[in-house]
């Protein structure tokens, strides 16, 4: 496993988008635990989850109350591993992922976290999404309002532009360690986000770096490389004697030292391997044709 920085600490450079555990087609748990547990055991120590991962309707929090439980059932040394969770965001019934960044919600929310995560202080808490009604100054002041107690140690955006990462940088301070947003060869939407957060020296999580595919196989083609647009993920990979998933997330993390790409599993094969994608250092030229690829429109 190779490791990348995010703020004071050093986490594995592919880590684990837990959503799929918890949200409609979820695992049963036997499962679920087996697949947190072989990230795990394949050396990822980045856990992503959120309060509002969970079915709809449903009481916040499933997802970090799996994680939590994966955790205390695993056999290894799990101290070196940072769970990150986010707050801001809800699962009514009807289905819809609604906001709510309103200071009070995102601090009693993050207690929530806290109680459901069963730790001092929560490793990352991140602002899931900007609410539109909700100044975003205000969102974050409440971010640093947590700090500053204490409940949490470090502070990220997600769904996040340049302006207000920069208005977040502004507010916490270098507090401020790491921004999540939706990144993949099919959507390439944040480019200026992932250069400001270089710049920076921000952590930048790519979400749905598969491109949000909910299903696929190791054995079939996914929809996200097929075999028109995304060719040349699948040449590579067929070079390298690995899955177009793997040379994804290799690709991902050649755009910088800062990326730290969390695809998400529902099966520990899935994460396995995308765990292996850490050590899989794509040369000049194949990254060159897979830029090719991920540009053309
Ligand atoms: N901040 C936000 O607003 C936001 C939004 C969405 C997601 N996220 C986070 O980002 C994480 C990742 O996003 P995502 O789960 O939507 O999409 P994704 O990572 O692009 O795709 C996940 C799907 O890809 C499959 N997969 C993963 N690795 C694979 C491999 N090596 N080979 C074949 N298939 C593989 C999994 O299949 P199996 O199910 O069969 O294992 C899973 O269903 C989420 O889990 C969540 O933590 C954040």
């Amino acid at each position: 496993m190779r490791y990348r920085t995010l703020g004071d600490l050093r986490v594995s450079a592919v880590g684990l988008g837990a959503m799929p555990l918890s949200i409609e087609g979820h695992p049963d748990e036997p499962r679920a635990l087996a697949t947190v547990h072989a990230a795990l055991d394949a050396g990822v120590t980045l856990l992503d989850t959120a309060d509002s991962y969970h079915l709809p309707g449903a009481a916040p929090g499933h997802n970090e109350l799996l994680v939590a439980r994966a955790l205390a059932a695993y056999g290894g040394d799990t101290s070196g591993v940072l769970v990150a969770t986010k707050g801001g965001r809800g699962r009514p019934a009807d289905g819809d992922w609604t906001v709510d960044g309103g200071a009070r919600h995102l601090k009693s929310a993050a207690e929530a976290s806290l109680k459901r995560l069963g730790v001092e202080a929560i490793g990352l808490y991140q602002l899931h999404k900007p609410d539109p009604a909700v100044p975003f100054e205000e969102s974050v002041g409440a971010l640093r309002e947590l700090l500053d107690e204490g409940k949490i140690r470090l502070a990220g955006v997600s769904n996040t532009d340049v302006g207000q990462i920069r208005t977040a940088r502004d507010i916490l301070g270098d507090r401020l360690v790491a921004v999540q947003n939706r990144y993949s060869p099919a959507v390439r939407d944040s480019e200026a986000e992932l250069t400001l957060c270089a710049e920076l020296g921000l952590a930048f999580l790519p979400w749905s770096p598969l491109g949000g595919i909910s299903r696929s196989s190791l054995d079939g083609p996914s929809r996200l490389v097929g075999p028109r647009r995304f060719g040349s993920f699948h040449d590579v990979a067929a070079e390298r004697g690995v899955s177009p998933q793997q040379v994804c997330l290799a690709w991902l993390l050649a755009k910088s030292p800062v990326v730290i790409p969390i695809p998400g599993a529902s099966r520990p094969e899935t994460i396995r391997d995308s765990a292996a994608a850490a050590d899989l250092v794509l040369d000049a030229a194949e990254l060159a044709r897979l830029d090719e690829a991920a540009r053309r429109p």
